[in-house]
């Protein structure tokens, strides 16, 4: 199991602190933050918000349901869902610093009562089976070698009928992926595998596809775009930086390099438990 490797690749140890610093210095009241305000950090994943919002309206949800968030990262994606669309939002995930930070995210705009966030891992969700109407990952499975143990755990705790929701990086055509990369410095905690492969897997667990939609073109302007402002203007204070520490920008810009080049692809998809 890789679950130490994986968390130690994404602590920080004072992840709150910048955060704070980072709000402080962009204006932001500490004391009177909406959660938008936080979106330029909370959102890990490619295209932030924006793409949070595009999933969210792919899936759409009704007020009530109940969404499970594997994986969530500091949760900015679980408290747009609870605060947008009502819904009632969990989220898991294996990196402490992540979840306790997101904690206190969640005090900061006064949802600690609708969005909860616990430290456990996907391969082992710690909820009765068919308790969620939606699961929710974005970014996670990358991370994650035994596709089939990750996809089946989803599956049993979604409902007959509940939807499984993504926003995710899958290996593309043109080549290995070079490194590091936000989610990985080396080969040793990254497994991507192809997006119809993970369709078949997901298909054959007992899901059909409601939608399917490939963003990797989208996502690579948008690097583009955020790769010139940085070169440009320097970091902002309140960025997607703040989570990766000193070999940011080569991140991003081998982000942006494996989706110009083929070597992966950003895809969301909606799949319909049978
Ligand atoms: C790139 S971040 C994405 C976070 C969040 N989904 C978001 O979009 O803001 C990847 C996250 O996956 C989590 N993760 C990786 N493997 C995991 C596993 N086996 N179980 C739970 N979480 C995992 C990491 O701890 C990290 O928070």
């Amino acid at each position: 199991m890789k679950d130490k490797l994986i968390a130690q690749h994404y602590e920080s140890g004072k992840l709150l602190e910048n955060i704070l610093k980072g709000l402080e210095a962009s204006g932001k009241d500490v004391h009177h933050l909406k959660v938008g305000d936080l979106a330029p950090v909370d959102e890990f994943h490619i295209r932030g918000r924006e793409s949070t919002v595009e999933v969210a309206n792919l899936a759409g949800f009704s007020a009530g349901e109940r969404v499970l968030d594997v994986g969530c990262g500091l949760g900015g994606s679980a408290r747009y869902l609870a605060s947008e669309w009502g819904v009632v939002v969990s989220g898991i995930d294996l990196t402490t610093e992540f979840v306790e930070v997101g904690q206190q995210l969640n005090e900061l705009v006064g949802m600690g009562d609708s969005v909860e966030l616990q430290v456990a891992s996907a391969l082992e969700l710690p909820f009765e089976d068919e308790v969620f109407d939606v699961v929710w990952t974005e970014h996670v499975q990358m991370n994650i070698e035994d596709k089939s143990r990750f996809y089946s755990e989803l599956a049993r705790v979604l409902r007959p009928g509940g939807r499984l929701v993504f926003h995710d990086i899958f290996m593309g055509e043109g080549g290995a992926v070079v490194f590091p990369v936000p989610w990985a410095n080396d080969d040793s905690i990254s497994f991507l595998i192809g997006v119809d492969e993970v369709r078949s897997l997901i298909e054959t667990i007992g899901f059909e596809c409601l939608a399917r939609k490939d963003q990797s073109d989208e996502s690579n302007k948008w690097f583009l775009r955020m790769l010139k402002n940085l070169d440009e203007s320097g970091p902002r204070p309140f960025g997607l930086h703040l989570l990766l520490g000193e070999g940011a920008r080569q991140k991003f810009g081998n982000i942006q390099l494996n989706l110009a080049e083929g070597r992966i692809c950003a895809v969301q998809g909606v799949f319909k438990k049978i």
